[in-house]
């Protein structure tokens, strides 16, 4: 009846120890599910609190992170590539380095770690028709190009890759093409 009587007590000591205070929660598991961060249209203008409706500019395109690819799918397009578009990064141990890891991943099992075209799918004939990276007339224009749309039997790999990742994984190819022989 004792030990009874010291559980009770202790529940209650508990109950009101571990609800606290509610509007100042102690500590939040998850916080965004708690506090949501919406796009807020609607703001309060600094004079007299009024709501004014922010819109935003007409013709507007949201593109957080996203570097919009205007040059076509066509011959011309590609050509135009070539000559004209030029790699951002500048070549750095670590951008070297993430495109060797990228390339590993997304590239090798067609083109091989060398890029000689002996990836793992044509030494068990399942893919054919993929070139040594030597034998082709590529720039890093026509590489990034090639990345985003594809070529022929090669798919595009544009939404595997983020915009810098794929300059990485260009200033790689170059690299492992600079190496064949
Ligand atoms: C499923 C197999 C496959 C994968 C995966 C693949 N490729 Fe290819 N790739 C090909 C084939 C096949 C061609 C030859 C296309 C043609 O010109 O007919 C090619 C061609 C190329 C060329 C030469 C294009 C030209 O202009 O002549 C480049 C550069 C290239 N690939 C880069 C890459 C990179 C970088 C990756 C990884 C992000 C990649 N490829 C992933 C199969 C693949």
């Amino acid at each position: 009846m004792k030990s009874f009587k010291l559980i009770i007590a202790l529940m209650i000591v508990t109950s009101f120890v571990s609800c606290g205070d509610k509007r100042t929660p102690q500590l939040q598991y998850m916080p965004d599910m708690y506090v949501s961060v919406p796009y807020d249209a609607n703001g309060v203008n600094s004079a007299g609190n009024v709501i004014v409706n922010r819109l935003p500019v007409a013709g507007t395109v949201s593109r957080k992170g996203i570097v919009a690819y205007d040059i076509p799918n066509t011959n011309e397009g590609y050509e135009k590539a070539k000559l004209e578009l030029k790699n951002p990064l500048v070549v750095t141990e670590e951008t070297l380095t993430n495109g060797k890891e990228l390339y590993g991943i997304y590239c090798a099992v067609c083109h091989g770690v060398k890029g000689d075209g002996n990836g793992i799918l044509s030494q068990r004939d399942k893919f054919n028709g993929i070139p040594n990276y030597k034998d082709r007339d590529v720039t890093e224009g026509s590489i990034y190009h090639v990345l985003m749309h594809g070529r022929n039997l090669m798919g595009s790999h544009a939404s595997q890759l983020k915009y810098e990742e794929r300059w990485q994984v260009v200033q790689y190819v170059e690299k492992l093409r600079s190496e064949l022989k």
